[in-house]
Parts: structure tokens; sequence; C-alpha cells
């Protein structure tokens, strides 16, 4: 489906925790989203004039239903979350490119994330939990506030790393991988999204043990459809149009396979 901007209804907006927000919108965007993809949300307020990247969470196709899960971190965010059941919003997408699910299929997977990273972690393990041989959820928070975890748990096991050790393994992601190690289970596969120095720690684990990881760059963005280059990234091939050892994370990406960027 091309990119479009387009007005999608609000079903619902719930606040899940501290300040983390669910929402739902009725969108028929939600057809061609793939996990991993995501869209670009415009505030109403114009001195405001990029839209917002958040990732899709949940697309229900069925009933044209698009569910987002965002933490209010700046003004973009403030807003959005004074938004209300049956307002509208105006978005834009589908955007990115979305996880290769057919590389989780018959192998032992790892969905890593921590942080923001979390949602699109959700439609990812309900699109591999029919075809992947095992699926954990390895999921690092910063204290008892696991937001989520209960829409992870219906798809499969979730392994949750806490800084303050209040649940789980006291530690970060590469932590609880570990333990999982140390009980006999290896990925064949890891899918990983997450703030960058998680993301740098899931790269050199997948490199000490050989396995192929796919990893998500949710970095600052500008314009999301690849006009600003204010998203690149360096990586170990050529770009085909532009000669140069760069990709744009809002177009190449952001879903990215681990050996191929440099971060
Ligand atoms: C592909 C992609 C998917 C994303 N998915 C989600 C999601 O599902 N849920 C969610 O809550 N957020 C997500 N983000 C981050 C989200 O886009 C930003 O938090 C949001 O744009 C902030 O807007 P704002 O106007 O509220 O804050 P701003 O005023 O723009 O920024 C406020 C503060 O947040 C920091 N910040 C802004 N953007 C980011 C970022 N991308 N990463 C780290 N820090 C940032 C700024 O440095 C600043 O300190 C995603 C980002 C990308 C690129
Ligand atoms: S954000 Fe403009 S090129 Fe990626």
């Amino acid at each position: 489906m091309s990119k479009q901007k387009t007005t999608a209804k609000i079903i619902s907006q719930t606040r899940i925790s501290d300040s983390i927000y669910d929402m739902r919108l009725e969108t028929a965007l939600a057809e061609g989203a793939l996990p991993g993809q995501f869209i670009g949300v415009y505030t109403r307020d114009k001195s405001m004039l990029l839209p917002r990247p958040i990732s899709i969470c949940e697309a229900d196709r069925d009933r044209n239903m698009l569910r987002i899960v965002y933490r209010v971190v700046g003004e973009g965010t403030a807003e959005f979350s004074s938004y209300r059941e049956g307002e509208s919003v105006e978005i834009l997408g589908i955007l990115g490119n979305g996880f290769p699910v057919s590389e989780g299929k018959g192998r032992t997977a790892f969905l890593v994330s921590g942080g923001i990273g979390v949602p699109p972690m959700v439609q990812l393990s309900k699109e591999l939990e029919p075809v992947a041989g095992r699926l954990y959820n390895v999921t690092g928070y910063r204290n008892s506030d696991t937001f989520l975890k209960d829409d992870l748990a219906k798809y499969g096991e979730v392994h949750i790393a806490t800084e303050d050790g209040s649940v789980g393994t006291k530690g970060n992601v590469i932590d609880a991988m570990r333990a999982l190690n140390d009980g006999g289970i290896e990925a064949d596969v890891i899918f990983a999204c997450g703030p960058m120095p998680m993301l740098k720690a899931v790269k050199r684990y997948a490199e000490e043990k050989h396995i192929k990881a796919y990893i998500s760059l949710e970095e600052r963005m500008a314009c999301g459809v690849g006009a600003c280059l204010g998203c690149v990234v360096r990586t170990n091939g050529t770009d085909t149009h532009s000669y140069v050892n760069n990709a744009r994370i809002c177009t190449d990406g952001p879903v990215f396979d681990a050996e191929y960027v440099n971060i």
C-alpha cells in the first residue's frame, strides 16, 4: 500500500501506566500493516509540522483497527494523550519496512525489546506464534511497570529484566538472554527493538554467537518519507541510489539485518 495522509477515528484512548498511553484507531491503513512498520501521527498544533513516528503495536485487518502505544516525552506526545474517543487524528502511513516474519519460521525466536521498543513486539509475536518453532519475548523495563507484558504472554513465554531487580532478572536483556542460555535455550534468530545501547549489545551478542539478528532502529526522524536525510545510519553496503554507505532509517528501515548497519 502506498503512503497516504489520512484521517483516522479514535476508537479508544487508555492510560496504561504512568506516562504510557494505548490508542486504537479506525483506519483502512490497518489492512497492509506489518509488524515493525510505523505511522506518522500529526499534531493539531500547527507549530509542530512534522508527524511523530509511532510503531504499530497491533493491526486488526478485519476491524480496520490500528493500535499504537506511546510514552509521553514531549509536546507532541503530550498533545496526543489529551485526545479522546470519537475524535479524529491525521496520520501518515504505512511507513517503513517491518520485521521479516518468514525468518522465524520453524525456528527458536528471541524477541528482544526494551522501553518504548516493546509495542511492536505485540504484533510481531502474534504473527510469529503460528509459524515459529518456539518464541520467547525477552523484555527489559526500568522497574515493575511492565506495560504490555500480558499482551506478549498470550503468544509465548515472557522473560523480563528490570534495572532495579523488582521483576525477573536484575540487569538488562542480555542478562535475561544469558539466564535463558543457562536453562539450555538459545535463539536461532533474534528480532529486537529498543534504545540504541540495547541494540548495540544485541548486535554484539548475535555476532559472538553467530545468530541472525534483525534490529529496529527507532531513532529520531524528521520527514519520515526519505526526503531530508535526517535519519541516516552508516552501513556496510553501498546504497544503489546515492553510492554511499548510508541507509535512511525511515524508508530502508527501521528494521535492518544487524550485520548490515554500523551502530
Ligand atoms: C520508527 C519509530 C517508531 C517509534 N515508535 C514509538 C512507539 O511505538 N511508541 C513511542 O512512545 N515512541 C515511539 N517512537 C519515538 C517517538 O517518535 C518520539 O518519542 C516522539 O516523536 C516524541 O515526540 P514529542 O513531540 O512528544 O517529543 P519531542 O519534543 O520531539 O522530544 C522530547 C524528548 O524525547 C526525545 N526523543 C524524541 N524522539 C525520540 C526517539 N525516536 N528516540 C529516543 N528519544 C526521542 C527527545 O530527544 C527529547 O528529549 C518511535 C520513533 C521511531 C523513529
Ligand atoms: S526522516 Fe527524512 S529521510 Fe528519513
